[in-house]
């Protein structure tokens, strides 16, 4: 499917959905027999990373500074990305009374903030910077639309296919903002593949893997009081492992076809031809085999993603 066919039918789920808000969820609707255990555990994490969204608005704020339309995009883009954290949050809360979300939200930036006296971009331009974003959006709705698709649990099910077609609306706002800058930076496709295949990178950086153990380990009251003295120790590397196995097990290979459609259209490059159908099979065996590999690290089964034609989990 091509990104104008997966955008439509994208839009299609989530249209009564856009402009919603926590009072649109479907609260009482909420199974715990449909709850997965496993799942849980990469909602909280996903809860405290949205949940951060402020302090990414400081900082794009501050590269953005004499950009007052684009300013205000951003603090409604943050306000969404906050609100993606307290539906998550709440949700992981009702699944899981033991689990304390702003304590765990403490823990997490306690241990992990980005340099919010950053004048200019650490992407190197503007254009850098707004391809970057189409990144984590590219990452953020691919990854919500494959949870949807995956969970049985009505609740979460709803709130994924919201936060999925905001996600998605977000990478057209940062896309069509990255357009209007390319024209006075003109990064060449060279440049901005460059860029966006070191935001993909960076997946594996300390964010995602220190939410999860800031949700799962310290986070949980129950554990601490088992644990007196400050519970297991963060080991990146272990917990990197543990989140792919449970969060990227959930990807199908079209939800892997869109994620190359969107990289490529932000960085400028042909999301129809030849080039394009071999990356997205590329990046299909790659994420296979980095679950494979994460299972064989953490000795723990996924679902059955990785084989051709997975039957549904969760
Ligand atoms: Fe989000
Ligand atoms: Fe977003």
């Amino acid at each position: 499917m091509n990104l104008a066919a997966t955008e439509q039918a994208s839009q299609e789920v989530h249209k009564a959905k856009k402009n919603w808000s926590l009072n649109d969820v479907p609260w009482a609707q909420f199974d715990n027999n449909r709850v997965c255990p496993e799942l849980l555990k990469v909602v909280k994490a996903a809860a405290l990373v949205e949940y951060n969204a402020h302090d990414y608005a400081t900082y794009l704020s501050n590269v953005f500074h004499d950009d007052p339309v684009f300013l205000a995009d951003i603090q409604q883009w943050a306000a969404e990305e906050v609100q993606h954290g307290e539906a998550l949050g709440r949700w992981a809360e009702m699944a899981d009374p033991t689990f304390d979300f702003q304590a765990s939200f403490k823990n997490f930036v306690a241990g992990y903030r980005i340099d919010l006296n950053a004048k200019e971009s650490i992407r190197g331009s503007r254009s850098g910077e707004l391809i970057s974003r189409c990144i984590v959006e590219t990452g953020t709705s691919s990854y919500y639309t494959a949870l949807a698709d995956a969970v049985n649990e009505p609740v979460l099910k709803y709130i994924c296919q919201a936060i999925a077609g905001d996600e998605l609306r977000h990478y057209k706002l940062f896309y069509s903002n990255m357009k209007r800058y390319l024209e006075i930076e003109k990064l060449s496709p060279m440049e901005r593949l460059k860029i966006g295949l070191g935001r993909i990178k960076e997946s594996e950086d300390d964010e995602l893997a220190f939410a999860y153990y800031s949700a799962n380990f310290t986070g949980l009251a129950q554990y601490r009081a088992a644990n007196d003295n400050g519970g297991v120790a963060y080991d990146r590397k272990q917990i990197t492992e543990e989140y792919t196995v449970r969060a990227y097990s959930k990807y199908r290979a079209h939800h892997m076809d869109r994620v190359v459609s969107m990289v490529l259209k932000a960085c400028g490059l042909d999301t129809q031809g030849l080039v394009a159908k071999a990356a997205a099979k590329l990046a299909w065996f790659s994420l296979a085999s980095r679950i494979r590999k994460a299972q064989k690290a953490t000795g723990k089964a996924a679902d059955k993603a990785t084989s051709k034609d997975p039957a549904r989990a969760a």
